[in-house]
Formats: structure tokens, sequence, C-alpha cells
């Protein structure tokens, strides 16, 4: 059985990309053959992420427009046996994607591949719509937990039903455990709540998922929260069970209530 996510959201920057990158992998590594594809036209930023800029030859939109074979543009990772990513081209503006041509590449790459995960544009314009007709199974919406970036992700999850997607399930990234606490953010469940979708994983903030980045490494590469919360989501993602931590919501030990970090009450200057 193969299965093809789109991987979107509301608003910019929310960790898409990482996040695509991060499941592509943890899935690979689980024994899973996984194409991720770039489709954020005009906006390349996997191969980039993956640390394959100097491998890329051609990208989706030569492909599209039949200029070359799906196989010639799969690019292969070193170390990686199972996973190949499909990059997006860097001078190429939405538009220039047809959506059936995008159907048809995706309808191959469910022959060769367990999971095919879309990086989508941010957004609810065309970059985003279309791709809305190419048979995904599911959409993994990915939002931040402050209020502007839920409301993007509301309207962008009306969009999907609207446009008849099977499935959504909701990532939320960047919890702040603290924020959380104190109750200046939704944690994970209630954001999902909020959104009446189900919860496919809470990913904290976390400074090594920059870092990571930094150094040319996966997240999954270095010891981190981040990390072990990429691989609960991707195990939830092949249907296993994986328990949630529900950062922020969980009663702090003595020890750490005197001791761990804190926050104070916000006023503004007078
Ligand atoms: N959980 C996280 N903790 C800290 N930084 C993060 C986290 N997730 C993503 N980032 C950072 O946020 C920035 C935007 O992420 P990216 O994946 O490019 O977003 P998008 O694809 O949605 O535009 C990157 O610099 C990335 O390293
Ligand atoms: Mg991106």
């Amino acid at each position: 059985m193969s299965e093809v996510w789109l991987i979107a959201s509301g608003k910019g920057g929310v960790g898409k990309s990482t996040t695509a990158a991060a499941l592509g992998m943890a899935l690979a590594r689980g024994g899973r053959t996984v194409c991720v594809v770039d489709a954020d036209i005009g906006l390349r930023d996997q191969d980039a992420i993956l640390g394959v800029e100097n491998a890329v030859v051609y990208d989706l939109i030569d492909v599209a427009r039949k200029g070359c074979a799906l196989e010639q543009a799969l690019v292969a990772l070193p170390g990686e046996p199972r996973l190949q990513l499909l990059a997006a081209s860097q001078f190429a503006r939405a538009r220039d994607l047809n959506a059936k041509a995008f159907g048809k590449i995706i309808d191959r790459l469910r022959e060769k591949f367990a999971f095919t995960l879309i990086d989508c544009p941010a957004g609810i314009e065309r970059g985003l719509r279309n791709l809305l007709t190419c048979g995904a199974d599911g959409a993994i919406l990915v939002t931040t937990p402050d209020a502007v970036c839920l409301r993007d992700a509301e309207r962008t999850s009306q969009l999907l039903r609207e446009k008849g997607m099977p499935e959504v399930r909701l990532l939320v990234n960047r919890v702040n455990p603290l924020l959380v606490e104190r109750g200046e953010t939704p944690s994970a469940a209630q954001a999902a709540a909020r959104l009446e979708l189900q919860l496919l994983g809470e990913i904290p903030e976390d400074l090594n998922v920059c870092r990571a980045a930094l150094n040319r490494l996966s997240v999954l590469d270095v010891p981190c929260e981040a990390r072990e919360a990429y691989l609960r989501t991707a195990a939830r993602l092949r249907g296993e069970k994986a328990p949630f931590p529900g950062y922020g919501t969980k009663k702090r030990s003595l020890w750490r209530r005197l001791f761990g970090p804190a926050l104070k009450e916000m006023k503004p200057i007078d």
C-alpha cells in the first residue's frame, strides 16, 4: 500500500519543509521507501535541507513539461537508500505547474514509493490549489500554536475539506512548554480541538532544529527532543501508536518548579 500526503500550512515559515524532510527520513530509516516532493515552486528548499543541492539536475517542472524522465529527476540521498527527492524548480512560478501533469507524476511516484510527502507552498492560493487534485490520501496541516497562525490554519483546513481532501491531520510545531504552562498559547491538543482536527504530532520549540540546519545535519541525527517528537509522529503516520507528551500540560516536579526555567508575567513598559 502506498500513501501520498500533502504537507500544507496557512502561514509560511511554520516548519513544513523541516517536517517533510524529518518525516521522510524517519519513515525511510524505519524501512519504508519515501519520495519527498518539493512543490514549493520558485522557493526550492528541500535540496538544501536534505543536503543535496549540488546533485539536482532536473526538477519537478522539467518532468511535468515532459522534458525529462521522472527517474532522471529523482535525486538519491547519500547514506539513505530508501529516500529520494524530486526537487522544485528555482525559477518557475506556481502557474507553470499544470495540475493534471502533477497528478500523473504523483500516480507514478505512488507505484515506486510507500510514502510520497509533498512539501507545499504556504497559503491557499494557486500554488496549493494546483496540488489539490493530485489524488493525495490526506494532508498534514502544520501550524504553530499562536492565534494568527491558528486562524490561517483554520482557513486552510476549510479549503482542504471543501476541495474533498479525504483526511486532514494537524501537526503543531514549535510548542513552547513554558507558554503553554502560563496559558499564553494553547497546548497541541487544545489547538487540534479548536480546529476540529485529529492531532498527528506535536513538536517542541527546539534550538537544535535550527542548529542542525546551520550545521547541515538532519534533526534526526542530533540527540534532541524534536528528534524524538518527529520519530513518534512518523510512527503514527505508519499507523502505530505513540504517546503524546502534551508539552506544557503536565505538572512539573517540585525540583523543576523551584529551579527549572520560568517566565515572569509580561507587563508593558509605562
Ligand atoms: N520545532 C522547531 N524549533 C525551532 N525552530 C524550528 C522548528 N521547526 C522549524 N524551525 C525553524 O523555522 C524556520 C522555518 O522552517 P521551514 O521548515 O523552512 O518552514 P516552512 O517550510 O513552513 O516555510 C527554519 O529556520 C527552521 O529551522
Ligand atoms: Mg518551506
